[in-house]
């Protein structure tokens, strides 16, 4: 029997509205013309949707570890009736298997500093695995560089987060890309976003 989601399971972000347009912008600059994207840690979907109504030649496959963020993906898909995006995977990117073997690019927005350094140690074993050579890993937040944060809003702001969970950070950017590498994966853009933030682009070797 097909599961029903109320809209009670959906989900809204506040910052998800602030942040689509321009990490869009960078998506169609570097996403492949076709095939399947795996977004890691989707967490209400709403991204999720926007991007696969706006990138219609690509299938966006959602995903994320968390009960509530799975039922809230499936509710947004479920009221968008876009055919180009996948039901959503329950994936903990710090896993040693995904439940998935390829895709043609890898996101995750607003992930690898809320959760512990294991989860980005798992996203990039599992980049590492699934894309093909010359595939893409996309992944946006805030960074430290050369060990120092970049700004003050990212200070409070990882202060907040280290209060919230020991384990969690505002992560550097040297060492993020130290352990791509280690993956096959090459850091080859940073582009400075509104915030504060970066887009990360690593390429699959
Ligand atoms: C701050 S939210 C970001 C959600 C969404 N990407 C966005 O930008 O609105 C962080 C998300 O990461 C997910 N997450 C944390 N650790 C994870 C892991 N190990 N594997 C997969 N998802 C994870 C959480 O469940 C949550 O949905």
């Amino acid at each position: 029997m097909m599961k029903t989601f109320s809209s009670q399971d959906a989900l809204a972000s506040p910052s998800v509205a602030r942040n689509r347009d321009p990490i869009l912008a960078v998506l169609r600059r570097v996403l492949p013309p076709t095939g399947t994207v795996l977004e890691i840690a989707s967490g209400t979907g709403e991204h999720a949707v926007y991007f696969a109504a706006a990138l219609p030649h690509l299938t966006w496959q959602p995903s994320d570890q968390d009960e509530q963020a799975l039922r809230s993906i499936a509710a947004h898909r479920a009221n968008s009736g876009l055919p180009n995006l996948l039901a959503p995977l329950s994936l903990d990117a710090a896993a040693a298997e995904w439940p998935v073997d390829r895709a043609d690019a890898v996101v995750a927005i607003n992930m690898i500093h809320i959760s512990p350094w294991r989860a980005t140690q798992g996203l990039m074993a599992g980049a590492g695995r699934v894309l093909p050579p010359g595939g893409v890993l996309y992944l946006y937040g805030a960074y430290k560089e050369n060990g120092a944060q970049t700004a003050p809003s990212n200070e409070t702001f990882d202060a907040d987060l280290r209060h919230r969970n020991p384990d969690w950070g505002v992560r550097d950017l040297e060492a993020v890309a130290e352990l791509a590498a280690s993956h096959g994966l090459t850091l080859t853009e940073c582009v400075p976003m509104p915030a504060n933030n970066l887009s990360l682009v690593f390429q699959r070797q």
